[in-house]
C-alpha cells in the first residue's frame, strides 16, 4: 500500500512516531515550558486565518521554487534546528541532511546536535544552514564558525531566544537529562521500541559531539553543566556585531518576536529575521509566532526576508504564514515525527505531503506560486454585528 494511503497527513506520522519512540524521548520532543500554553496558542493562531479563494482562473500550474538569501529551494519550506536530534531518531541529522540535499530544501544543523558539522555539511551539500548557540568564549565561537564554513554551511543562524535555561517540567517528570543518563525506567520504555533501540545501539549513545570537543579542551570537568557554561551567554548587540564581522555569508537571527528588535537587527547587518517562539519551549508568556509575524514584517519593510516557524502542520499553514508576511517557513518537530513513523523514508514522504498540500491549496486560491499568497488572508468586509 502506498505511503499516501497509510499516512496521508502529518497527524498520521505523529501518531505512529509516538508509538515507535520511547516515552522519555517523546517527552523531550513534544514538551514545552510551564503549562505548555504556547503549543495550542501557535495552532489556534494558524487555524484562525482564512484565505481568499480565487475562481475562474483557467488552467494553473503552480510552481513552488523559491529563492532565499541567494539560493534556490524547491519550495519555501525547510528543516528547523533541533538539538539532540539523534536522540529522537537514530542518525536523524544525517537522514535529514540527505533528504534536504535530494529534495532541495534547507537543513539547519543545531550547535547541540549529536553529529559534527564536518559529518553533516557534506551530506547537506549546498542546502546546509548552521545554527549557533552563542559560545561565551570568542575563540570557541571563531573556531565553530570556521569549522561550519569549511564543512560547507552557507547560512548562519544565531538563536537569541535562549538567554537562560527554561524549566521544562514535563522533561523533569520524565527524568530526562541532556545528554540522557539511562535509568532502569527508561530501559523499560525502550523495550517496546525495537527499531529505535537497535538503531541507537548500532550508532552509540547520542552525545553533544561538537561541544564535547571544547569541553575536553577546557579541562577535566566534562559535565553537562559545563556545556551550559560554554554556551549560555546571553548575547547582546555587541555580540551580534562581532558575529556579523566574523561571518561573511548570510546571517539570520532566530527567535525574534518584536518588530523594533527586528528593525535594529537589520541595521546591525542581519540579512534575514526568523520569527519563532521556539515551539513554546522557552517562554510561556510569548505570543503565538503567527501573531508576531505582521509586526516584524512591517518593521523590516518588504525587502528583508522573514522566516517563520511554530506549529506548522501542512501546506495550508505554510500559505497562512506567507499571507501574513513570511517568505519562508521552517518546520521542526514534524520532520522528526516523520522519522519516528517511517525511519529514513519519513522525511521525503513529509516533503511530498507538504508539496501536494501546497499545490492543492494554491489551486483553490487561484495562485500560481506561494509568494503570491502575501496579503491574501480573508478580512471580512463588514465587521460582525455587536
Ligand atoms: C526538541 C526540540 C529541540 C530544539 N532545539 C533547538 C536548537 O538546538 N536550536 C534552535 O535554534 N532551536 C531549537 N528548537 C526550536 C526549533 O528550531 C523550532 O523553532 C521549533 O521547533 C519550530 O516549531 P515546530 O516544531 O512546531 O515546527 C528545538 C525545538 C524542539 C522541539
Amino acid at each position: 500500500m502506498s505511503l499516501d494511503l497509510r499516512y496521508p497527513a502529518l497527524s498520521d506520522l505523529k501518531a505512529a512516531c509516538r508509538r515507535r519512540i520511547p516515552r522519555f524521548v517523546w517527552e523531550y520532543l513534544d514538551s514545552a515550558t510551564g503549562t505548555e500554553a504556547v503549543t495550542p496558542r501557535n495552532r489556534a493562531a494558524l487555524e484562525a486565518v482564512c484565505l481568499r479563494p480565487g475562481v475562474l482562473r483557467g488552467t494553473l500550474e503552480p510552481r513552488l521554487d523559491t529563492r532565499l538569501l541567494g539560493q534556490d529551494y524547491a519550495m519555501p519550506v525547510g528543516v528547523a534546528p533541533l538539538g539532540m536530534s539523534g536522540l529522537i531518531w537514530p542518525g536523524a541529522e544525517g537522514l535529514l541532511a540527505r533528504m534536504a540535499a535530494t529534495e532541495r530544501l534547507p537543513y539547519c544543523l543545531s550547535t547541540v546536535a549529536t553529529r559534527l558539522p564536518e559529518e553533516i555539511g557534506p551530506l547537506a551539500g549546498d542546502m546546509g544552514w548552521f545554527q549557533l548557540y552563542p559560545p561565551r568564549d570568542p575563540d570557541i565561537r571563531r573556531d565553530i564558525l570556521k569549522r561550519a564554513r569549511d564543512a560547507g554551511f552557507r547560512v548562519l543562524i544565531l538563536t537569541v531566544d535562549v538567554p537562560a535555561p527554561s524549566r521544562r517540567e514535563r522533561q523533569l517528570r520524565a527524568k530526562l537529562t541532556i545528554p540522557p543518563r539511562l535509568t532502569p525506567g527508561m530501559l523499560a520504555q525502550m523495550l517496546p521500541c525495537p527499531a529505535w533501540s537497535l538503531g541507537q545501539a548500532r550508532l552509540g549513545q547520542p552525545r553533544l559531539r561538537l561541544m564535547e570537543g571544547y569541553m575536553k579542551a577546557a579541562g577535566p570537568t566534562g559535565s553537562t553543566a559545563h556545556v551550559g557554561y560554554l554556551l549560555r551567554t546571553n548575547p547582546d548587540w555587541d555580540y551580534l556585531r562581532a558575529l556579523r564581522a566574523e561571518w561573511d555569508g548570510p546571517l539570520v537571527v532566530k527567535g525574534v518576536l518584536e518588530g523594533a528588535d527586528a528593525a535594529r537587527m537589520v541595521t546591525e547587518g542581519a540579512d534575514a529575521i526568523w520569527v519563532s517562539n521556539h515551539a513554546g519551549r522557552q517562554f510561556e508568556g510569548a505570543p503565538a509566532s503567527l501573531h508576531a509575524l505582521p509586526g516584524v514584517r512591517a518593521a523590516v519593510g518588504d525587502t528583508v526576508p522573514v522566516i517563520f516557524d511554530g506549529g506548522v502542520e501542512g501546506g495550508l499553514d505554510i500559505l497562512r504564514a506567507l499571507a501574513l508576511g513570511a517568505d519562508f517557513v521552517m518546520l521542526g518537530r514534524p520532520w522528526h515525527h516523520a522519522l519516528g513513523a517511517l525511519g529514513a523514508r519519513g522525511p521525503s514522504h513529509l516533503a511530498a505531503i507538504l508539496r501536494a498540500d501546497l499545490i492543492a491549496n494554491l489551486h483553490q486560491m487561484g495562485l500560481d506560486n506561494p509568494a503570491a499568497a502575501r496579503g491574501r488572508q480573508w478580512v471580512p468586509d463588514t465587521p460582525p454585528a455587536a
